[in-house]
């Protein structure tokens, strides 16, 4: 078995330009053994094809507690009672039970559905960048990139807008978390949280509405298809996927484009390219870095190397998406590029449920950006941009831009 890395994924260094790493490890290590700030051991899969793989591969478990050993569970931060509903959200089960939950939220999702949306989006992105104008120099993440999915998430499942600020702050420190010492420390955002998120429940089930937490609610009253516990990880998890995620996907794609002036004024020039844009952003500057831990369920050989049984499995996208075997000239960021088989929403039955939604905020967001503000531009130098130091998710501390 080779030996634990020394890389720090966390590092922000690393973070800000894990390129270059990615490469040389699909070439000589792509399937890399490292070990988390905490020590827990963790093997890296870098290359597309195994990437694909491993993202559909039956043996490899969401759900830790249904395959970890007494001993594995016990070697691991232990979560708190009041805290273990959140882990029955459908991201960290497997079938049949996620099968069971997606198919009771799937079609909120559909792209018809999500395309009654554009409307409410296109006017909100409007408001946004009113406020952006009059103010004249902005961070962008503050200003448009969070604003945007947390309000429509907010309002497909029926949380009340005043609330936004709250769950801005408690939504933040949760996927900040990188350790177990940090991890103490945010258990009682956690609680608030869920308290905040059990009180709605409350309250649609008292007074239904039109909304996604109001259909939950009657799903559960109507025949024990899912618990009340299973509502509130719904729930918690639609909202953290829904902006955490996209927040970096407007993020990292405005700051690709204005570090890559030929291809901003291709797109000004040719609107009818930005699906395609879109596409090649989500390729080469991934709002999510690595899809979420998957656990050994037995043995198994992955590129020639043996991962034992209860070993964490860490498919990295971003570097899936550089992979020469995959996509010509990789490291050229080309907002033509035909066919685009990025992975950057995972594959098989937890392919993202979002997409639609996140590449049609995307588009509208960018859109309606590029035809109002032309000369935007960074307000820094590229080299300070900061970066979150977050294992799953890649996106920026703030983007100053001037218009
Ligand atoms: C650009 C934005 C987004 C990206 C890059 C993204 C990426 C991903 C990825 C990679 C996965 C699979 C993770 C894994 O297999 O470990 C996933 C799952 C998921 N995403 Fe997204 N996502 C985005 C936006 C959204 C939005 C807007 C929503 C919600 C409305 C959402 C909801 C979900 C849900 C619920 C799952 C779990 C699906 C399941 O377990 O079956 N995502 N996403």
């Amino acid at each position: 078995m080779s030996q634990p890395h020394p890389l720090d994924l966390l590092d922000p260094t690393f973070k800000a330009n894990p390129f270059p790493t990615y490469a040389a490890l699909r070439e000589r290590e792509p399937v890399a053994r490292l070990e988390l700030p905490d020590g827990q051991p963790i093997w890296l899969v870098t290359r597309y094809d195994d990437v694909l793989l491993a993202l559909k591969d039956q043996r490899l478990a969401k759900d830790r507690f249904s395959m970890l050993t007494p001993e594995q569970l016990a070697a691991m931060p232990p979560i708190p009672e009041e805290l273990k509903p959140f882990t029955r959200n459908m991201l960290d089960l497997d079938d049949p039970d996620h099968a069971r939950l997606r198919g009771l939220v799937h079609k909120g999702f559909t792209p018809q559905r999500i395309a009654e949306l554009r409307t409410i989006i296109t006017t909100l992105v409007d408001e946004l960048l009113d406020a952006i104008t009059a103010a004249g120099s902005v961070d962008l993440i503050d200003a448009l990139a969070f604003p945007l999915p947390a309000t429509i998430i907010a309002r497909l499942l029926g949380i009340p807008e005043a609330d936004l600020p709250r769950f801005r702050a408690w939504s933040n420190a949760m996927v900040a978390v990188t350790s177990s010492e940090e991890y103490a420390a945010v258990i009682p955002v956690m609680q608030a949280f869920m308290q905040f998120v059990r009180e709605l429940i409350a309250a649609r089930r008292a007074e239904p509405r039109d909304d996604l937490i109001t259909a939950l609610v009657e799903a559960e009253e109507q025949g024990q298809r899912l618990s009340e516990d299973e509502v509130l990880a719904m729930i918690v998890l639609l909202l953290i996927a829904g902006h955490e995620t996209t927040v970096n996907l407007i993020g990292n794609g405005v700051a690709t484009l204005l570090q890559h002036p030929e291809q901003l004024d291709l797109l000004q020039r040719q609107p009818e390219l930005l699906p395609s844009a879109i596409e090649e952003i989500l390729r080469y500057a991934p709002p999510v870095e690595m899809a979420t831990e998957r656990f050994a369920r037995e043995p198994l050989t992955i590129a020639g190397v043996r991962i034992p049984a209860g070993e964490q499995v860490l498919a990295v996208l971003a570097a899936a998406n550089r992979d020469h075997t995959q996509f010509a000239d990789p490291e050229r960021f080309d907002i033509t590029r035909s066919p685009n088989r990025h992975l950057t929403f995972g594959q098989g039955i937890h392919f993202c449920l979002g997409a639609p939604l996140a590449r049609m905020e995307g588009q509208i967001a960018l859109a309606r950006l590029l035809e109002r503000l032309p000369n935007l531009r960074l307000a820094v130098d590229p080299a300070d941009l900061r970066w979150k130091p977050n294992l799953i998710l890649r996106g920026l501390e703030a983007l100053p831009v001037i218009c």
